[in-house]
């Protein structure tokens, strides 16, 4: 018999949905600030943690924001990432696509190239250290408008052949995917993969426009998707990604209990769902803890976490061939363990 734990973390694996300012831990906040000399609105780490109480989406980006202010130098974006990393280097992650949110820091005089070039350099790092592979996604803030995301876009070129794609997200309600089609050409114009945040507050209508006006790879959470479906069937016929955040659903309120998750369901309804961690430093645990504590409220099946680990990296952007290796690896690694229990 193994665990459930130990099948969780030894199984390979890929993270799809994370915002690496969404991996900044109450205590390195501290950290960052005391070294950039930042003063923050909070006496103590404890405080700062006791602010982690959300009602929704909007109660945590105002938090989240409020938080990446500490983030001043290329070393801090650097040790972010590999902060980050080396946590999920230990949850069995073997590839990370992570977002990053480039107008977060420029709009308060970050230049672009300070975040890219920390961030690159810890995903290099990442690489050497803990073979974990990884690729950048930059992520539009949807409650900005085009023209800034389009601003972006332009500061991004110089860095375009180590970015895999572009995403969005930030508040959805009020902001549907419709404001960013043109951006969104623009970007596929230029070679890159594109995803979404829709349906994790906003209606199922934005994931068709998700599909029909960004003409997304990816969706990221999808969960509204359930209330439709004909758009259910869309999405299982083209075999549509959803990156879904379990524990961020959580803390979110998008449920209000971890055993009503719609996780188990969307397998059933054939439907092509991720586990992923989203903001783990906020939302209580990271990629395997998702995973794990999912699979105990929702029961998922050994045969449940092996399809989730095989969509985890046939819903990448890896080339076809290292998609293999990774699945190979994973019947390598079922195959050598007793049932969990
Ligand atoms: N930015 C960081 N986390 C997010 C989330 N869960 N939804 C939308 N925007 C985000
Ligand atoms: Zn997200």
């Amino acid at each position: 018999m193994v665990s459930l734990s130990n099948f969780v973390r030894g199984l390979p694996k890929a993270e799809l949905h994370l915002h690496i300012e969404g991996s900044l831990e109450p205590e390195q906040m501290f950290a960052f600030a005391r070294r950039n000399g930042v003063a923050l609105p909070f006496a103590s780490v404890e405080a700062l943690k006791a602010a982690y109480d959300f009602g929704n989406l909007q109660d945590f980006l105002d938090l989240y924001y409020q938080g990446a202010d500490v983030l001043r130098t290329e070393a801090d974006f650097r040790d972010l990432a590999l902060a980050y990393f080396r946590r999920v280097a230990a949850d069995g992650a073997r590839h990370v696509e992570l977002f990053f949110d480039p107008q977060t820091h420029t709009d308060r005089g970050i230049p672009f190239a300070v975040v890219a070039d920390g961030l690159l350099a810890g995903m290099a790092e990442a690489e050497r250290e803990l073979g974990v592979s990884s690729a950048l996604i930059l992520c539009f803030l949807r409650h900005l408008d085009e023209d800034a995301a389009f601003a972006t876009l332009r500061q991004a070129e110089p860095y375009l052949d180590r970015i895999i794609g572009v995403g969005l997200d930030s508040s959805e309600l009020g902001h549907p995917p419709a404001k960013f089609a043109r951006v969104f050409a623009a970007a596929r114009e230029r070679g890159l993969k594109l995803v979404a945040h829709a349906g994790e507050e906003g209606p199922p209508e934005y994931v068709h426009e998700a599909l029909d006006l960004l003409q997304v790879d990816r969706i990221d959470h999808g969960n509204r998707s359930l209330e439709d479906p004909a758009l259910v069937a869309r999405l299982a016929r083209k075999g549509m990604t959803l990156t879904v955040c379990p524990l961020s659903n959580l803390k979110l309120c998008v449920v209000g209990d971890l055993a009503d998750h719609p996780l188990k369901r969307m397998l059933q309804l054939g439907l092509k769902a991720t586990i992923n961690s989203d903001d783990p430093a906020y939302f209580g645990g990271y990629l395997a803890e998702n995973w794990i504590r999912t699979a105990s409220a929702v029961g998922l099946t050994r045969e449940d976490l092996v399809t989730l680990a095989k969509n985890s990296f046939t819903g990448s952007f890896l080339p076809p061939a290292e998609i293999a290796q990774h699945l190979a690896a994973i019947d390598a690694y079922v195959a050598a363990q007793p049932a969990i229990g």
